[in-house]
């Protein structure tokens, strides 16, 4: 009895209202990507009404790398090298780099290490978040040593950036199925893995620090971001494409005026909206997954290559800009610009539809 009304509360109530706004933002429609839209290919670039702090700056977001070992597979770790390039290459440059999470496939040494040495090609402020990959091998004991403790935050020109593991919470499912590590780790790298459970959280002692530490004697009118390695609202159970104590945490976030939340974890284009709370979805560098068959927001086109043969297409990096409008402008550092893919066009009076979540839940 206790059990089900546990996993009740983890489940979340799905009669949950929200509204929000498609991610085709207008002015793609009206400026920058009209070519690209007007043929009904994705835009690359993707701006965003985000209210923001007062003075301008840039700042990079890579994640996603799923690095094996380079005796193993080279395509991913080439694609890792040019994003890495790229941010070093920006101008004016980036004022720091945020790393996502899943910078490894397996979690194992020689991978990790791979990536902070590609990564050591940025010379700009690195930040790290880990990734579900990164952590189930030895739970997250190579990781910490490399990248450090999570959770933190850091004020940059009044805006307040925090980084929480959003990874490291799964419910024990190797104990009794008696998993070694490496097991545990494989148990995690599949998309539709029921094995695993719902492991994406924040959990209370970090909900604490968020209220406690992170959110405590700053302005309600301070602009908060957020960076989770999984999306911070429930987006798509099954695939572990939520965070299961989302609810919680936008209670905490309430007070304040303008929260954006940048997440990792589902590889493709993805933008929404729930109260005060804005959410980005980042590329991968490694490969694009499909959207969610049901979930919100809703879609339902899949986001594929264009070419299944060009390891290039369908992935990429961020740059995100906040502006002194005191806008954040987040663009798609896509590699190949024709990807198949649609949304609704934005008609302009998203705040005002409300949608139902339904989701599929995950069994656990
Ligand atoms: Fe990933
Ligand atoms: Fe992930």
């Amino acid at each position: 009895m206790e059990k089900d009304k546990e996993k009740q509360e983890l489940r979340g109530d799905s009669s949950f209202v929200m509204t929000r706004r498609t991610f085709l933002h207008k002015t793609v429609a009206a400026g920058i990507a009209v070519g690209a839209a007007s043929v009904g290919w994705f835009p690359t670039i993707n701006t965003m009404d985000i209210a923001l702090g007062a003075e301008t700056f840039k700042f990079a977001w890579i994640s996603d790398t799923h690095l094996y070992p380079k005796d193993v597979n080279t395509r991913f770790v080439e694609k890792a090298v040019r994003a890495a390039k790229e941010v070093q290459a920006m101008s004016p440059p980036a004022d720091f780099l945020i790393f996502g999470g899943d910078l490894s496939q397996l979690g194992e040494r020689v991978e990790l290490e791979l990536g902070r040495d590609i990564l050591s090609e940025i010379t700009a402020k690195k930040y790290f978040i880990p990734g579900e990959h990164d952590w189930y091998l030895d739970m997250g004991e190579t990781w910490r040593k490399f990248f450090g403790e999570t959770p933190w935050y850091f004020d940059h020109k009044g805006v307040r950036f925090i980084g929480l593991n959003t990874v490291a919470w799964a419910p024990d499912y190797w104990t009794e199925r008696k998993l070694t590590p490496k097991e545990r780790m494989a148990a995690m790298a599949t998309l539709d893995s029921i094995i695993a459970g719902p492991w994406a959280a924040v959990e209370k002692e970090q909900r604490q620090w968020l209220n406690d530490k992170a959110l405590s004697g700053i302005s309600k009118e301070t602009p908060i971001v957020l960076f989770t390695h999984t999306p911070l609202y429930e987006y798509y159970p099954p695939w572990n494409f939520w965070t299961r104590d989302w609810k919680e945490v936008l209670e905490i976030l309430k007070p304040f005026k303008n929260v954006t939340n940048i997440h990792g974890h589902t590889h493709q284009v993805l933008y929404n909206e729930i109260g005060n709370m804005r959410s980005i979805g980042m590329l991968a560098t490694s490969w694009p997954w499909p959207y969610a068959p049901t979930g919100v927001p809703p879609l339902t086109k899949p986001m594929i290559r264009v070419d299944p043969g060009d390891p290039f297409d369908g992935v990429g990096w961020s740059k995100l800009t906040v502006t002194d409008t005191q806008r954040v402008e987040n663009e798609y550092v896509m590699w190949r610009k024709q990807v198949f893919a649609e949304s609704p066009s934005d008609r302009g009076d998203a705040d005002n539809i409300n949608q139902r979540l339904t989701p599929r839940i995950v069994e656990f």
